[in-house]
């Protein structure tokens, strides 16, 4: 497999969904390479001065819809988001990479899926629910989507509009901190919130699968009312949301005796190879970017798995990892962003 590449796409439209987000549709100059699954995300790029913004944001529109679009909400200092918002126009060109993520239906998704959302989370989740329906004429879909009030609520419209059109299969709870009157339905999106919507408004013996987007908070005490609630763990997915991103969850620097010797790394990427030495407190992904090799990343904090490479020799220790799966890591496959150089020499191939 390739590594992935930026492409260039022109905004066709942009429409507002709330005061501070916005759908932004595009045409991508090759669309050939911008198939993608419900629940995945592009990765954009943008230059500001000496700085590279690289921010990725989940396609909202469902499976085999012609737009390509996504959801992007104005992050307070978000110098990606706040650009967007308010700067980005129709005609633009925007630097993409293809679609990736793994939060997304498999084959044996089940008949009734559970999505709860929070905020900008319901962005990939109404892709999903979209597909989900689109596909699977006999499938069921309740929604929980918890917002401060309803002036926060993204993508109202295009919800009403899915209700309407399968109005046996979609269940819509709104749960509001305010500007909501049944006592339900009002509040945060607590470990007891879900429990008391668990015990006298979604039956979860009859829920196959859930999926959770949104911040960190509500996903754990989404997650940890589902299984006090005996909902199997491997039927719990998770999107970590972009506010989980840089900082948030990348690891203490690596310490090493300071007369620690580099490691011989040889680095693969888009067929080209380039030897470097890595020292033993840097990362892969800041030696390759030092060395001026193009690799690809986003996040920079073990999320969104755009980094990812394989090795073919040696031995690096990956200090957190919030994207691969058991088996991928077993397959030598690491996030490039969280590795750290242990024993050579070092093959590393962004390609394999
Ligand atoms: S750049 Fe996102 S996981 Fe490494």
């Amino acid at each position: 497999m390739a590594a992935p590449r930026f492409h260039t796409a022109t905004v066709t439209r942009i429409d507002r969904t709330t005061r501070d987000a916005v759908a932004v549709t595009l045409r991508p100059d090759t669309p050939e390479a911008f198939a993608f699954k419900a629940g995945q995300y592009l990765t954009f790029r943008r230059q500001i001065g000496e700085v590279e913004l690289r921010r990725s944001y989940s396609i909202c529109a469902p499976e085999g819809d012609e737009a390509l679009r996504v959801g992007i909400k104005h992050v307070p200092g978000g110098a990606f988001s706040g650009w967007a918002n308010t700067e980005l126009r129709v005609g633009d060109s925007l630097q993409v990479m293809p679609p990736m993520g793994q939060f997304t239906l498999p084959e044996t998704a089940g008949r009734h899926l559970l999505f709860v959302a929070g905020g900008s989370g319901i962005t990939p989740i109404l892709s999903l629910i979209g597909t989900l329906l689109r596909q699977d004429g006999a499938a069921q879909a309740t929604l929980i989507y918890a917002n401060r009030s309803p002036a926060s609520i993204m993508f109202r419209d295009a919800l009403e509009d899915l209700k309407n059109l399968y109005l046996d299969r979609l269940t819509v709870i709104h749960v509001l901190e305010s500007g909501q009157d049944i006592p339900l339905f009002s509040g945060r999106l607590d470990t007891e919130k879900c429990a008391a919507l668990f015990t006298r408004w979604i039956p979860l013996d009859q829920v196959d699968a859930s999926y959770i987007c949104g911040p960190g908070p509500m996903r754990e005490a989404v997650a940890t009312a589902l299984a006090a609630h005996g909902q199997p763990e491997d039927r719990i997915r998770f999107e970590l949301f972009a506010a989980d991103q840089p900082g948030k969850l990348a690891p203490a620097p690596r310490h090493v005796a300071p007369d620690a010797p580099g490691i011989a790394t040889q680095i693969t990427v888009g067929g080209i190879r380039q030897d470097l030495t890595v020292a033993q407190d840097q990362s892969l992904l800041e030696a390759a970017r030092a060395a001026d090799i193009d690799a690809p990343f986003a996040c920079t904090a073990g999320v969104c798995s755009t980094c990812r490479a394989r090795v073919l020799r040696g031995e690096v220790e990956m200090r957190a990892n919030h994207a691969l799966e058991d088996d991928q890591v077993r397959d030598g496959y690491i996030l490039t962003c969280q590795s750290y150089p242990v024993s050579g020499p070092l093959e590393i191939d962004y390609d394999a």
